[in-house]
């Protein structure tokens, strides 16, 4: 299960690979439990999702993309590596509202799916156009595999140590009035007419 996961020996391309079959793993889960599941279960299952991602993101950000620019030839990288950094950032933009959205309102399901496809789209570029360029450049795959499974175990004890502490911001958003969290989710829109109507 995630932060038990041993990337010992992987090269950089496996490491990612296998990083990108387990989320699709636990979005798949998620498809098949979402109608019979209570909420709670849903939200956990959410989170280990969010946390997979941010981690996995956080590793090819630091490690990975600098080192495949370095290996590859302006012409073949530089469009394929500035794209995949403005996708990461939509990524990061979908999970942060997700990771506030509650979980009984009824466009949750619907955010999980656009993020699950999203991350279907940017795999599949990562998979099918990066990688075989890396596979034949001189970068030195396993080096770099060992850097990204090196950062992605610090990474993974950081998450779980500050879940223990209760300071996750799911876990810490729990509290707060469901309002709050569902003006949030649906932008600053919905904020401005829920005040409208508390004013009025
Ligand atoms: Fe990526
Ligand atoms: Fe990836």
């Amino acid at each position: 299960m995630f932060g038990m996961t041993n990337d010992a020996g992987r090269n950089a391309l496996e490491l990612l690979k296998h990083d990108h079959h387990e989320v699709d793993e636990l979005f798949k889960q998620y498809e098949s439990m979402k109608e019979a599941t209570d909420d709670s279960a849903k939200e956990e299952l959410v989170a280990q999702i969010c946390e997979a991602l941010t981690v996995h993101a956080q590793i090819e950000e630091a490690i990975f993309y600098p080192a495949a620019r370095k290996a590859l030839p302006e012409e073949q990288g530089k469009d394929l590596l500035d794209e995949a950094a403005v996708e990461h950032q939509t990524l990061k933009d979908i999970i942060g509202r997700l990771e506030i959205a509650p979980v009984e309102d009824p466009l949750y399901d619907a955010g999980v799916k656009v993020l699950s496809e999203y991350v279907k789209h940017h795999v599949h570029e990562e998979e099918n156009e990066l990688f075989p360029k890396l596979r034949s450049s001189d970068m030195d795959l396993q080096a770099i595999g060992e850097q990204l499974a090196e950062r992605k175990q610090q990474l993974e004890s950081r998450q779980s140590r500050s879940a223990g502490n209760g300071s996750r911001t799911r876990k810490g958003s729990r509290g707060q009035q469901r309002s709050e969290r569902s003006q949030q989710w649906h932008g600053q829109g919905a904020a401005a007419d829920q005040q409208s109507r508390n004013t009025h």
